[in-house]
């Protein structure tokens, strides 16, 4: 057996990366890490997880669909679940070699270097991936959208159009 039988079998396995987050709601700067995310790996878990300290504004289920008709039926590569417990153990069951993260700005860097390293501390083998979102979305976040919605400002453009009109429906009743 060659010595580089290991190496060869690694690359083949399908690169499986979950990009886990409270998408309430998925913005456009969420879709511009996905698709930056499909340049490297093969398929991408997007995973709605618990943040204890948030209280959200759709419901479980309400979030998965705006994230799914997002993508036509024909995007095998981008799955949609739920996270429940420990992301990397998730992660880990799931056969993902990585975590994906976006980073908007430096104020970013501080939460994310610590929940990166206590996920590496937990679980060695799920490496975490920073991607820089696109310059277009650095200032915006799930919750100034809601805000400016919520206030009747026009966040069109910002969010795809079905999750705008949610937004719209949301804060009209
Ligand atoms: N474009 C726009 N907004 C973005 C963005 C981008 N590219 N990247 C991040 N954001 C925004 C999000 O909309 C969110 O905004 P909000 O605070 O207004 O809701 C904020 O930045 C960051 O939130 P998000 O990416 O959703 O992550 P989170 O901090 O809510 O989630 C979890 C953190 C869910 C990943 C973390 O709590 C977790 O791992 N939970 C599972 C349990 C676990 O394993 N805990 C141990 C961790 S060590």
């Amino acid at each position: 057996m060659s010595s580089y039988e290991p190496l060869v079998r690694e690359k083949t396995k399908a690169r499986i990366a979950v990009y886990p987050g409270t998408f309430d709601p998925i913005t456009m700067g969420h879709l511009d890490i996905i698709q930056r995310g499909l340049t490297l790996f093969d398929k991408i878990i997007v995973g709605i997880a618990k943040n204890p300290s948030k209280q959200p504004l759709f419901e479980l289920e309400e979030r998965k669909e705006m994230i799914r008709a997002c993508f036509g039926p024909d995007e095998e590569r981008v799955e949609v679940d739920e996270v429940s417990g420990l992301l990397v153990d998730y992660a880990y069951r799931r056969g993902a070699m990585a975590l994906i993260r976006g980073l908007r700005a430096v104020s970013d860097f501080d939460y994310e270097f610590q929940l990166a390293l206590m996920n590496r501390r937990i679980e060695r083998e799920v490496e975490t991936v920073f991607l820089m979102t696109g310059f277009r979305w650095i200032y915006i976040s799930s919750s100034i959208i809601k805000d400016a919605a919520r206030h009747g400002g026009d966040v069109g453009g910002l969010v795809p159009d079905h999750v705008c009109e949610r937004l719209r429906e949301r804060f009209m009743t």
